[in-house]
């Protein structure tokens, strides 16, 4: 826990983006031998948004990190530094998040892309929180940004069904901590990361394999029962870090994989399915963008509040999992 006086990052906004284009259950069936059925069943998800050809991960991500400026009633010139979670770039190089930072306009602070596929997120609010308390800047933009469906199989009825489009941004401003650890902010962040099972989940292409983009190929049953295990795990030790209960949590805010990995978790928590944000049955698995996608949607319709505890975890390629408690 961080004590009293210690700089700690609140959240001041947030915002989403989805880009126009539904694209339903039953398309997929009438292109592949899938059924609405039998994806809703194994996995809660009913839609997905696609980008048009020629959308990037940087023109979804600039929409989202202006949404959350708004938001946070704050303009481009307040930006310190921008941490973006992606998995699909625009390019190799530069950095995505330098492609954001030049659409807001803004041309001072840091810019970098984190890695850490459907986890980037968390990944992306503890670098960017600790950036915050070294004195690196006091406001950063968190953004998770992915066009997943360039890098899917569109044969390959295993994955392609799973995954959707979309972009989620998060500002976070430099605080203080109230008497006690007291006041809102982000109380603490958990990493983790086990290569030995980075073939579990993977894009076969890439510059140094193939100079191909490549495309998504997973284990799905294995990744499943990791998610359940590791993410159930994660939540604890945030809690016990903490000296917090399962019963502080307000909402839980997962990453949005699966409806049967998310029911589990809350149900390890105890949490009833009425505090747990889920945005899986229109969005589908946007990777880095999820969590703060079905942030935004939460915030938009009124139910976070300040005070409250939000609980967020994720699990992805690598494998990476982790997780994070945030005071609003
Ligand atoms: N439509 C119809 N049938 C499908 C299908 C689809 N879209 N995808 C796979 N199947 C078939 C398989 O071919 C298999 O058929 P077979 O028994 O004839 O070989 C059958 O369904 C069962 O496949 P299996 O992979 O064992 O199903 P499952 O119950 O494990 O469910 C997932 C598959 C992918 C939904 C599930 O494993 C899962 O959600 N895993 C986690 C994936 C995930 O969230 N990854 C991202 C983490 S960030």
């Amino acid at each position: 826990m961080r004590g009293e006086g210690a700089v700690r990052s609140v959240l001041a906004g947030v915002g989403g983006y989805l880009p126009p284009a539904v694209v339903t259950n039953d398309d997929l069936a009438a292109r592949l031998d899938t059924s609405d059925a039998w994806i809703v069943e194994r996995t809660g998800i009913r839609e997905r948004r696609i980008a048009a050809e020629g959308v990037l991960a940087s023109d979804l991500g600039a929409e989202a990190a202006r949404a959350a400026l708004a938001d946070a009633g704050l303009g481009p010139e307040a930006v310190d530094g921008i941490v973006l979670a992606t998995s699909t770039p625009d390019q190799t190089y530069p950095a995505t998040a330098v492609r954001i930072q030049a659409k807001l306009g803004i041309r001072r602070g840091f810019a970098f892309d984190v890695a850490a596929v459907c986890t980037g997120f968390i990944y992306a609010l503890a670098v960017a929180d600790a950036m915050i308390r070294t004195g690196h800047g006091s406001t950063v933009l968190v953004v998770g940004a992915e066009v997943n469906s360039r890098i899917l199989d569109w044969t390959d009825r295993a994955t392609c069904v799973l995954f959707g489009d979309g972009a989620g941004a998060v500002v976070l401003r430099a605080g203080e901590a109230g008497p006690g650890g007291s006041g809102p902010g982000l109380l603490s962040t958990h990493l983790h990361a086990d290569g030995s099972y980075a073939d579990l989940l993977y894009v076969d292409g890439g510059p140094g394999v193939s100079g191909t983009s490549g495309h998504v190929r997973m284990n799905g049953r294995e990744v499943f029962r990791h998610a359940v295990a590791k993410l159930s795990a994660v939540v604890d030790e945030a809690l016990a870090a903490n000296g917090l209960d399962h019963a502080a949590v307000d909402w839980l805010v997962p990453h949005q994989a699966n409806l049967r990995i998310i029911e589990a978790v809350a149900k390890k928590l105890r949490l009833p399915m009425e505090r747990v944000v889920v945005t899986v049955d229109r969005h589908a698995n946007t990777s880095g963008a999820s969590i703060p996608l079905a942030l935004a949607e939460a915030k938009a319709d009124g139910r976070l509040k300040p005070g409250q505890l939000v609980l967020m975890e994720a699990i992805g390629g690598g494998l990476t999992w982790g997780a994070a408690l945030l005071r609003l």
